[in-house]
């Protein structure tokens, strides 16, 4: 149970929805044109313009990067047009999320954000994030990144009733997942392998007309506390455990406060307590449908935007007539 937060005012939650629509929005211009800094760039623009219109006190604690590296809603960045008076508010945001599929014109794509009071999302560092993530419903603890992939399937196929070769996991098609989809392979499991997007691959797992049961593997551990934020509102279960290549990428943890490398996270440790989720899409995808300029000058999004504490959904369908 999770107790509404104050600093979270149920205005926010459509106000969220803006924010994305407007983030998905710019970066629709650039959807196949082949430009991956271009689009993710209008993205960054249009987030931020629409953020500081809030009456807010809002900390961007997963960002586009550290200061030194984004010019704009970098790590640590304040946004927002309450700042010292409005509530204080952290921030994790990718305003593309999927800025190679954009390029490419191709799935899922997402401009999304998580918020959460002061202090309530791990502020994970830009390095790497093994992930699991199953759909509601199965018993807490079922699957779990200390057991092996073989470990998990079983588990989750007999708590499905179903025998592990009809199991179907989502992966990212990466040379790093070789041995893993070579085990999964060998247990006869059915394997979505996507391109990019990964929050849309762990949100994928609560959603029964994707079929996907599970979502496995490594990815960005920022992306990792966003789609942590849509479980903690959805239901179902996810686990992370950050990775680090070198030494420069564990003290960039340290500096962030990460002092247990190893820690496996579970929701509410990268989520704690109230959080609200939205995202809008840019290209079409399992979750949401992306953009679309029709004939005429209408811009049609579609956004979802759901709170932990209420359990609330809403699935936002927006029609803009004046053009963007
Ligand atoms: P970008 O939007 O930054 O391009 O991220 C896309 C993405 O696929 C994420 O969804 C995922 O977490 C990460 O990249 C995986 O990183 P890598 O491409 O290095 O495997």
């Amino acid at each position: 149970m999770v107790k509404p937060s104050k600093a979270l005012d149920r205005v926010l939650v459509l106000e969220m929805v803006r924010v994305t629509e407007a983030a998905a929005i710019a970066a629709s211009k650039l959807i196949g044109r082949g430009d991956e800094k271009a689009a993710d760039h209008a993205a960054v623009e249009a987030m931020r313009a629409a953020f500081n219109t809030l009456d807010f006190d809002g900390t961007v604690v997963i960002g586009e990067g550290e200061r030194d590296e984004a010019p704009m809603l970098y790590i640590g960045e304040k946004v927002g047009c309450g700042i010292g008076t409005g509530p204080k508010i952290d921030i994790a945001l990718d305003p593309l999320e999927g800025t190679t599929i954009t390029a490419k014109a191709g799935p899922n794509a997402l401009a999304v954000l998580a918020i959460a009071e002061e202090g309530g999302l791990l502020n994970a560092p830009d390095v790497y994030m093994d992930k699991i993530a199953i759909g509601p419903g199965y018993p807490d603890g079922l699957v779990g990144l200390e057991r092996t992939p073989t470990e998990n399937i079983t588990a989750l196929a007999k708590a499905k009733g179903v025998k592990p070769d009809e199991i179907i996991a989502c992966v990212l098609d990466r040379p790093r997942h070789e041995k893993l989809i070579a085990e999964l392979r060998s247990l006869g499991c059915g394997i979505v392998l996507i391109p990019d997007g990964d929050v849309a691959g762990v949100i994928a797992v609560t959603n029964p007309d994707t079929t996907i049961d599970i979502y496995m593997g490594s990815g960005g551990a920022p992306e990792g506390v966003l789609a942590a934020a849509a479980l903690k509102c959805v239901g179902g279960q996810f686990q992370g455990r950050l990775l680090f290549r070198n030494d420069d990428e564990k003290a960039r943890a340290r500096k962030w406060g990460v002092t247990e490398l190893d820690r496996i996270y579970k929701l509410d440790d990268l989520v704690k307590g109230d959080a609200i989720f939205a995202a809008t899409g840019v290209t079409d995808g399992s979750l949401l449908e992306g953009v679309k300029r029709r004939k005429g000058g209408c811009i049609t999004t579609e956004s979802v935007v759901m709170r932990a504490s209420s359990g609330t959904i809403r699935w936002v369908r927006g029609e803009h007539n004046k053009g963007v």
